[in-house]
């Protein structure tokens, strides 16, 4: 695990956004798997900018996101599809039909079909959880979980209740790619930033690797690059 602490967002996502585009320029035709929250919003960007300046092209690119809400509807302005829309797909050249977000109907082991039949995800960006969750797996997910409909941590309902007009109006549920679905990713890049992350870094970084805090299994994956902010890396033992 390669762990690169910087002193700002800013330095974070501009070090995320060089990653990204290498990944992309070295593999054009990759399956790149994707993160909503506020933490990639710069990095998303960024990355329209190298779009824009005609360093990178997404045209040949499989996306595969995350997770999604369960009973938003699609257009919704909280669906990750529209988060997604808004931030990054919007404002580049991926093919529409080569977007894919994981889905409870019909089946969500369509999903893992997909990713399959794609021949597996090439980078998976991250983000993480206060709780440790990774994608929408929280804290009790089995590491050879796939994906799935799950139900979000209350702490999870609180954390996202900003983006939402009341917290009653927050998802319960949603479907997520499973631990197992991201630690097959070739690579993984996992962004964390602020100091509401600064414990659950240090728990999923150094801490003993355990279902209780998801994040934690990506000790044993053999290609994974950590960007912290100075604040989330406060906890960790240098
Ligand atoms: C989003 C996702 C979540 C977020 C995490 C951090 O697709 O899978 O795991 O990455 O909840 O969210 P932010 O970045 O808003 O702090």
């Amino acid at each position: 695990m390669v762990i690169e602490c910087f002193q700002d967002y800013e330095s974070v996502s501009s070090r995320a956004a060089e990653l990204v585009c290498e990944a992309i320029s070295e593999n054009p035709g990759g399956v790149f798997g994707f993160a909503t929250g506020s933490t990639p919003e710069r990095l998303y960007e960024l990355l329209v900018t190298h779009y824009q300046r005609g360093e990178i092209s997404f045209d040949r690119l499989t996306t595969v996101n995350l997770d999604e809400y369960i009973g938003l509807a699609i257009n919704h302005e909280q669906s990750y599809a529209t988060f997604m829309q808004h931030h990054l797909f919007g404002h580049v050249n991926v093919q529409p039909d080569s977007i894919h977000f994981p889905a409870a109907v019909p089946d969500p082991s369509v999903f893992e079909q997909l990713i399959q039949n794609k021949g597996g995800i090439d980078l998976q960006i991250l983000g993480l959880g206060s709780n440790g969750h990774i994608g929408f797996n929280e804290p009790g997910s089995p590491f050879d979980s796939r994906t799935r409909v799950v139900s979000l941590a209350p702490s999870t309902i609180q954390d996202n209740a900003r983006f939402f007009d009341s917290i009653e109006d927050v998802p319960h549920q949603a479907v997520t790619m499973g631990i197992q679905t991201i630690m097959e990713a070739r690579k993984i890049l996992l962004l964390a930033c602020g100091p509401a992350k600064a414990d659950a870094v240090a728990r999923c970084l150094q801490g003993p690797q355990t279902e209780d805090v998801p994040g934690s299994c990506l000790q044993a994956h053999s290609d994974v690059t950590v960007l912290l902010d100075e604040a989330a890396s406060s906890g960790l033992n240098k």
